[in-house]
């Protein structure tokens, strides 16, 4: 019956033996010219036996396509996790999306910061260029950023500048952290946002504070000091005149 089994019907193929030397069947020998079933299909098919370099190259072939698939999957998950912290602001209920402060504004802000001493945050630290700057002031400064990657990119700046003693940044939203032990407030900031940080400053900020706001005014507050021009203008607010003078209903 082994000897009558057709040479090409297309059942898998085995190492054809008689009843007699079936034993043989599992010699070392026969088990290594083995052929895989599918293999044999494909020569039947084509006529033709591959050579064993051919087999190397799809293989070759086989993994650059892993290793492509790797890179431009790895490429596009960093891609995803670097952009995703800047791109979300846009989506939240006030959109305060990561402008960095021009030399002009950093060195107004240094001005109304003159004669001022105690703690100063920047709400919204962004890459921490106004921290630094007051740190290199002598200020202890702390920033609140929202974004991780400016966060951790400001500690570096921080550290390159020397002044990573002074110049602190912790990840986390501005609407959740009580501002009461500043004694100078920064934020550069968009109007959409101005009145509500400016009920919470008031109901936070001790007497003695001051809040210097870049580009953006706050809507009811009277400035002690407005300094520059253009994008580059910066108002300075002390508590004290604010905390008397509550116009807003
Ligand atoms: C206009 S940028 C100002 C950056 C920096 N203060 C400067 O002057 O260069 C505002 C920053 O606030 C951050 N931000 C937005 N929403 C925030 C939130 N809820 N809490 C903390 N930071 C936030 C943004 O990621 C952005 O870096």
């Amino acid at each position: 019956m082994w000897d009558r089994w057709p040479r090409n019907a297309g059942g898998p193929s085995y190492p054809r033996a008689s009843r007699r030397n079936t034993a043989s069947l599992f010699q070392t020998s026969d088990l290594q010219n083995w052929t895989p079933p599918e293999t044999l299909k494909e020569e039947r098919q084509s006529g033709c036996v591959p050579p064993t370099s051919l087999e190397g190259n799809s293989l070759k072939k086989s993994n650059w396509g892993f290793l492509f698939t790797g890179i431009v999957g790895g490429t596009l998950v960093v891609v995803y996790a670097v952009a995703t912290p800047f791109i979300t602001p846009a989506f939240r209920r006030i959109c305060l999306p990561f402008v960095p402060a021009t030399a002009k504004q950093i060195e107004n802000v240094v001005k109304m910061l003159r004669c001022r001493r105690g703690p100063l945050v920047d709400v919204g630290s962004g890459d921490g260029r106004i921290v630094i700057a007051a740190a290199k002031e002598g200020f202890t400064a702390v920033g609140y950023e929202l974004n991780p990657w400016l966060v951790w990119y400001s500690r570096y700046c921080a550290r390159r500048e020397g002044v990573q003693a002074s110049a602190r940044f912790y990840i986390s939203d501005l609407w959740k952290v009580t501002f009461s032990q500043y004694s100078n407030v920064v934020v550069f900031g968009v109007p959409q946002m101005m009145l509500q940080l400016e009920k919470k400053l008031e109901l936070e900020l001790e007497d003695e504070a001051r809040v210097i706001a870049c580009r953006f005014p706050f809507p009811h507050w009277t400035p002690a000091q407005v300094t520059g021009e253009g994008i580059d203008t910066v108002w300075a607010y002390d508590a004290s005149s604010f905390r008397r003078s509550k116009k807003r209903p």
